[in-house]
């Protein structure tokens, strides 16, 4: 990594290409009359720094942009108010870009017929130029994509000349102010946000700013509260302490609090997913499947064994008592009678993962998502031991990939 490279990702925890940074350096070298590139980092101010930083982030957003978290939203504090009507909801949209995340949750809310006085959105983003441009409440064609536009006729006024300003009943419901989501102060907001919509900023981090930056919207949601992702970031959160809700398309997230009674199939880096049901497999051969781990040995079929079902039942409750050898032959067992079970080797993995033996996991792992490509939790597995192994491409497919399972099996 470049000096640049470093000094912007300490600014914004962006993960920058060196191309990208380069730009931004060389375009600031020349509006401040600087030729030597160390000289110019040398001298580097706040002021410059702000000025850099608005050249490499990407304020891209657009009013109800996946509308689904903004129904969910709704469907989430509608009970809220109605078991309390004096309460004021309190909404965190970080980052916020150009004030289309925040001003929409303003519209819905109002739309549903939530008083003015019941909520209050908070809206932060680092870019000194968006929040200023949030303010103003002035927007082009560019921020509306939606399907649906009767918002802009009830919430918009038109200046004539093709931009569009919010009214003045939405923009007092939202505050604005600029901020680092990585250096937000906790001091007085830990647990003070009902909701917190933080979508399309994890994308941009590496996996320790990933982390430290989840930990920030842990502490800032309350722990009834829920948060929105963007479809991408929905596994990060599952490895940090978020369970996925199943609302679809929407993305939401709560705060895993239940103590950890399943230790063995929620470790502590593990992503903490919901448990669904394993659909039956169709009909395939697994004979020899190509690079492939090979398979644990099968135990001989007893005329009497357990059903297959209660052998892996029987797995998870004895890893949980971490009695992992026993655990894994009734693996082995269930697998005897069902050689094409994906969830027997997911639970191997586990295993193999407690175990401290890590490449058995990751074997193990491949061969369930093998047998069922879409098993989503195994795909997290694999991502963060591809990111344990400074894989990070590999990571990032993976992750890709259990996105595009969760975004497919929320629609379904
Ligand atoms: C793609 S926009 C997302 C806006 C909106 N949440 C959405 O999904 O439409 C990303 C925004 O993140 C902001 N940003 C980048 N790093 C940030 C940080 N460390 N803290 C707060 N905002 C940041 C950028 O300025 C940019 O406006």
């Amino acid at each position: 990594m470049t000096p640049a490279q470093s000094l912007l990702r300490k600014a914004t925890g962006l993960n920058l290409s060196k191309p990208v940074v380069e730009r931004a350096i060389k375009h600031r070298m020349e509006h401040n009359a600087v030729s030597d590139p160390d000289a110019y980092l040398r001298q580097m101010t706040p002021a410059e720094m702000t000025a850099l930083v608005e050249l490499v982030v990407v304020p891209e957003s657009w009013f109800y942009r996946d509308p689904q978290a903004f129904v969910a939203m709704s469907e989430f504090v509608r009970p809220r108010l109605a078991a309390n009507s004096e309460r004021r909801l309190r909404i965190l949209s970080i980052p916020c870009a150009g004030g289309e995340e925040p001003y929409t949750i303003a519209m819905v809310l109002t739309d549903a017929g939530i008083p003015s006085r019941n909520f209050m959105v908070d809206a932060l983003d680092i870019s000194p130029a968006c929040v200023a441009r949030a303010k103003s409440g002035i927007y082009g064609h560019n921020a509306f994509r939606a399907q649906n536009m009767a918002f802009r006729d009830r919430h918009f006024s038109s200046d004539g000349d093709g931009d569009y300003r919010v009214n003045d009943d939405i923009r007092k419901q939202v505050r604005f102010a600029q901020g680092n989501l990585l250096e937000f102060d906790l001091a007085a907001r830990t647990g003070y946000y009902d909701v917190v919509f933080c979508r399309n900023l994890l994308i941009y981090f590496d996996k320790p700013t990933t982390k430290a930056a989840i930990a920030k919207l842990r502490a800032l949601l309350a722990d009834d509260g829920q948060l929105f992702a963007g479809y991408a970031e929905v596994p990060s959160f599952c490895s940090h302490g978020f369970t996925p809700l199943s609302h679809s398309q929407a993305f939401g997230l709560m705060k895993e609090t239940a103590p950890p009674t399943k230790p063995v199939l929620k470790p502590a880096h593990a992503p903490r997913v919901v448990a669904k049901p394993v659909p039956p497999l169709a009909a395939r051969s697994i004979a020899s499947p190509p690079s492939l781990p090979p398979s644990p040995p099968p135990a001989p079929r007893a005329p009497t064994a357990a059903p297959a079902l209660d052998l892996l039942a029987e797995a998870r409750r004895l890893a949980d008592l971490s009695d992992i050898k026993a655990a894994e032959k009734h693996c082995r067992d269930h697998l005897a009678q069902q050689p094409e079970s994906a969830e027997a080797y997911f639970i191997l993995g586990l295993l193999n993962e407690l175990n401290q033996q890590p490449k058995m996991a990751e074997d193990y792992w491949k061969r369930c998502i093998y047998l069922q490509p879409d098993h989503y939790q195994a795909l997290c597995h694999l991502a963060l031991l591809a990111e344990a192994n400074n894989d990070a491409s590999g990571a990032a497919a993976l992750k890709a990939r259990a996105a595009r399972i969760y975004q497919r099996q929320q629609a379904s």
